[in-house]
């Protein structure tokens, strides 16, 4: 019911109320005038407390821990436990290997951190390396009003906790989700034009028979690599699994080993380089591990998005991991498919 309808109707019906207890009190006394005014002064309260009820923001829902649609017998049909269990995994390697990023850290694809990123005045500026072929690999999109909302709860939580040079925030108009690599830097399949040509359309025929996904952040992880991934679950559409055999059987000259787990489903959101600030210099590495422990608890407490998926990309990375760190791509954008049953 629309607010305002309510407090004028309920003014009426107070002011109602008041004229009639008047009337009444001029009849009966003075006593009865004053069992009046707290009987009016009674209403008048719970009717103020109903309204800051009515008005108070729902909280949000703080964990997303619980699916309740992954319980249902629709979504089952979805790879969400086998993820549940990479997640859980996941989570656990941070305790089991360190912080690596805090030493000379390794990165998911074998890149030094110290290759990706250097400090020029101050600021934290991303190398581009040319990849020589091109990288070409096939992503979901992450639909940028969730990754908007994602990156700003991020940057909100762990600015204060680090110096500027700390840490990277990827581009929230370019989240995405890994799903193929036509051909990669660890693994190079050099194509002409018209067999990227060919590749891009084998693509799009992908996307033309995928649903657009429904999806929710499960959690959000800190890799021994320093890269916070928002691992998500599938709520409705094509499940990744399955876009990623289509892609496989599109794209035969793809490189057999492929870099992620079929089922795997996650984005990046940013990279820390640095101990946090707190930590100081006498400080073991177990307190600084519980230190990022903390501020990781402290956004999967504030992240709990539900998004969508809407466009599958072929993307050409002229600069190694390109779409991480902003270098040269070359993007052919395809919309999925809505769900003809609504
Ligand atoms: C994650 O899985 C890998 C490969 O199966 C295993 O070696 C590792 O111990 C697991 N990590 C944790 C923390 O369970």
């Amino acid at each position: 019911m629309n607010l305002i309808a309510f407090v004028k109707t309920v003014d009426q019906v107070l002011a109602f109320m008041e004229t009639a207890w008047r009337r009444y009190a001029r009849m009966m006394g003075t006593r009865s005038l004053n069992v009046a005014y707290i009987l009016v002064f009674v209403v008048l309260c719970s009717w103020l407390l109903l309204a800051s009820l009515i008005q108070t923001p729902r909280i949000r829902v703080q964990q997303c821990r619980l699916l309740q649609s992954l319980n249902d017998k629709r979504t089952s049909s979805y790879s969400n436990d086998e993820r549940l269990k990479l997640y859980e995994n996941m989570t656990g390697e941070l305790d089991k290997q360190g912080p690596l990023f805090l030493g000379d850290g390794k990165t998911s694809q074998s890149l030094k951190l110290s290759d990706l990123f250097s400090v020029i005045n101050g600021k934290i500026v991303p190398v581009h390396k040319v990849a020589n072929p091109p990288v070409r690999a096939v992503v979901l999109y992450l639909d940028p009003d969730a990754a908007h909302e994602i990156k700003q709860t991020i940057e909100s939580i762990l600015s204060r906790h680090f110096p500027k040079t700390g840490l990277w925030f990827q581009d929230p108009d370019l989240y995405h989700f890994s799903m193929h690599h036509a051909s990669h830097h660890q693994n190079p399949v050099p194509a002409t034009l018209e067999e990227i040509n060919s590749e891009a359309a084998a693509v799009r025929q992908v996307a033309e028979k995928s649903l657009i996904l429904e999806i929710e952040l499960e959690r959000v992880v800190l890799t021994p690599s320093g890269v916070l991934v928002g691992c998500w679950q599938v709520s409705k559409g094509t499940d990744p699994a399955v876009i990623r055999e289509e892609l496989r059987n599109a794209l035969p000259r793809s490189p057999a080993k492929q870099l992620y787990n079929p089922v795997i489903f996650y984005t990046s959101f940013a990279r820390i380089l640095s101990a946090p600030l707190t930590a100081r210099k006498d400080y073991s590495a177990d307190a600084v591990l519980e230190i990022l422990k903390g501020l990781v608890s402290q956004l999967n407490q504030n992240l709990c998005s539900k998004a969508a998926v809407k466009e599958l990309w072929y993307v050409e990375e002229l600069d190694l991991l390109a779409l991480a760190l902003k270098g040269r791509t070359r993007i052919r954008r395809f919309q999925l498919q809505s769900d003809p049953k609504g």
